[in-house]
C-alpha cells in the first residue's frame, strides 16, 4: 500500500481539524529524557517519524504509552542504556538531537551520523560547535557520535553562524542541566523553539528569549516532569490544507492554528490573490478569483518556510505568467519539479533558483515522491490535475501526515491508497 492515487478535478471545501506539529513533537520527545520525572504529552501527532522517535528513546529505556490517540504518557528512562542506532536514526535525521539532552542527564551520548538525505548535505557542525563549547568531547568512529562530558557540561557564550533550527534545539536542551548561564545569540526563531522552550520550563527549566535571536539559559541541577503539556499545532500541516484549497479553487477552514505562525505563507497566498481570513484558531482559504503568479524566497522564520515551499511550486505551475523561487536553506529541495514536469508543469531549474511558467493545466500522471513535502507538493498537483496521478512512495508522505487521503477525502477529494 506504498501509492497514492488521485482523481484530480475536485474542490475541496469544509473544515479540518490540524494536528500536533511533527517538529516541536520530535524536539518534545528528546527533551523528555532530560525529565525524572512522568510526562504527558497532548496533541502528539500519529506519524511516523513520531513513532519511530518512540521506538529510539523506548530503546533507550524509557516507557512511551499512547493513552489516546493523540495523548503520549512517557516515563524517561533512569540510567542511559544503549545507543541510537544506525537503522533507526537513518529513518530519522531528527534524531541528532537527542545529543545535547543525553550528555546533560547522562553525561555521554551514542548516536549513529545521521548524514545526508534526499534534500541535502545537512551538516552538524553547528550541533558539535555548540555542545564542545558547553565542555562535551565529541568523536566520530566508525558512523557514530560519541559525546561525554565528566561532571556536568558548563555554560557558555555560543553563537550560531547560521540560525539552525536543530543546533538551537540541542544546545537549549543541553544548556538546561548544565552549570551556569548559556547564551544562544543568533538563534533560530521557529514557533518549534518557542514550543520546545515552554516544555522546558513547564518543567522547571529557566529558558528566556525563545522566539528571539538571543536565548538565555540559567542551568538548573534537575528537571521534574510531573505536568501534562500539549504541542502545538502544525504550521506545514496547516499551510498544506492551505495550499490544496487554493489549488482547487476551494473553501477551506482550518480549525486548531495559529494564525500568527501561518502569516509568512498567508501573506503569499493573499498576494497570490487566495482570501485568507483570521478568526480564532482559525484560518479561512477561499480562493474565488484568478491567481497572480508571485516570487518567493525561502528563508529562516519569519521568512517563507523551505518546509511549504515544493506545495508552493505545485500551486504556482498552473498560475498565468512566470513566478520565481529561491530555494536558500535546502540545496536539493527542488527535485520535485522534475515529478511535476511529468504532469505537464514547465519548470526550469538553476542552482538555488527555479522558474515557473503557468499552464493552462496539468494532466494526471505516474509520479514519485522524493522527500516528505515533494510528496505533499504531488498530491496537490495531483487534487488540481485532470484525470488519475498515481504517487508511489508514500511512506514519506505518512512520516509527517497524519490520515491525509481520509481527511481530504472529508473535503470532498478524490484520493485513496492502494
Ligand atoms: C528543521 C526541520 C525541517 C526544516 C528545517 C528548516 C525538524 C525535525 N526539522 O531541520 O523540517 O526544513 O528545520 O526550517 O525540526 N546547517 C549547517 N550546520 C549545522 C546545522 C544546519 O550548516 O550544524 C545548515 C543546514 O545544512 C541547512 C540550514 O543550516 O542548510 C538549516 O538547517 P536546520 O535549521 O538545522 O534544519 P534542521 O534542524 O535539520
Amino acid at each position: 500500500m506504498d501509492k497514492i492515487v488521485i482523481e484530480g478535478g475536485k474542490k475541496l471545501c469544509g473544515s479540518i481539524k490540524i494536528s500536533g506539529a511533527k517538529n516541536a513533537s520530535l524536539a518534545v520527545l528528546c527533551a523528555s529524557i532530560l525529565s525524572s520525572g512522568e510526562i504527558l504529552l497532548e496533541n502528539v501527532p500519529d506519524i511516523s517519524d513520531v513513532r519511530v522517535m518512540i521506538e529510539i528513546i523506548t530503546g533507550f529505556g524509557a516507557v512511551a504509552e499512547w493513552e489516546t490517540p493523540d495523548t503520549l504518557r512517557i516515563v524517561p528512562p533512569k540510567t542511559v542504556n544503549g545507543k541510537a542506532p544506525f537503522h533507526l536514526v537513518k529513518k530519522l535525521r531528527a534524531s541528532n538531537l537527542l545529543l545535547g539532552p543525553m550528555l546533560a542527564r547522562f553525561g555521554c551520548a551514542e548516536v549513529a551520523m545521521p548524514g545526508g538525505c534526499n534534500i541535502g548535505v545537512r551538516p552538524m557542525d553547528l550541533h558539535f560547535k555548540g555542545l564542545a563549547g558547553l565542555g562535551a568531547g565529541l568523536s566520530l568512529e566508525r558512523g557514530y557520535v560519541y559525546c561525554s562530558v565528566p561532571g556536568r557540561l558548563k555554560g557558555a557564550r555560543i553563537y550560531l553562524d547560521f540560525p539552525s533550527v536543530g543546533a538551537t534545539e540541542n544546545i537549549m536542551m543541553a544548556a538546561c542541566l548544565s552549570e551556569g548561564q548559556t547564551l544562544i545569540e543568533n538563534a533560530a526563531k521557529e514557533p518549534e523553539i518557542v514550543d520546545l522552550a515552554n516544555f522546558l520550563n513547564s518543567m522547571g527549566a529557566k529558558v528566556r528569549g525563545a522566539g528571539t535571536d538571543i536565548i538565555k539559559i540559567d542551568g538548573v541541577s534537575s528537571l521534574e516532569g510531573g505536568g501534562r503539556y500539549a504541542i502545538i499545532p502544525d504550521r506545514i500541516e496547516a499551510g498544506t490544507f492551505m495550499v490544496t484549497a487554493a489549488a482547487t479553487g476551494g473553501d477551506v477552514t482550518l480549525e486548531n492554528v495559529i494564525p500568527i505562525h501561518m502569516e509568512p505563507l498567508s501573506a503569499k497566498l493573499r498576494e497570490a490573490n487566495v482570501d485568507v481570513i483570521e478568526g480564532e484558531g482559525t484560518l479561512r482559504v477561499r480562493a474565488g478569483g484568478n491567481l497572480r503568479a508571485i516570487d518567493i524566497k525561502t528563508m529562516p522564520y519569519p521568512g517563507f518556510p523551505t518546509d511549504m515551499q515544493s506545495q508552493l511550486m505545485a500551486l504556482l505551475s498552473t498560475v498565468p505568467g512566470t513566478s520565481v523561487i529561491v530555494e536558500n536553506i535546502f540545496e536539493n529541495r527542488f527535485m520535485v519539479a522534475d515529478e511535476l514536469k511529468r504532469l505537464g508543469a514547465k519548470i526550469k531549474v538553476e542552482g538555488r533558483v527555479a522558474v515557473i511558467e503557468g499552464v493552462p493545466s496539468l494532466h494526471g500522471a505516474q509520479v514519485k515522491a522524493t522527500d516528505l513535502r515533494a510528496g505533499a507538493a504531488l498530491i496537490v498537483a495531483g487534487l488540481m490535475a485532470n484525470g488519475k496521478t498515481e504517487i508511489c512512495n508514500a511512506a514519506f508522505i505518512d512520516r509527517g501526515y497524519h490520515k491525509l487521503e481520509e481527511r481530504l477525502r472529508s473535503l470532498g477529494a478524490s484520493i485513496w491508497r492502494k
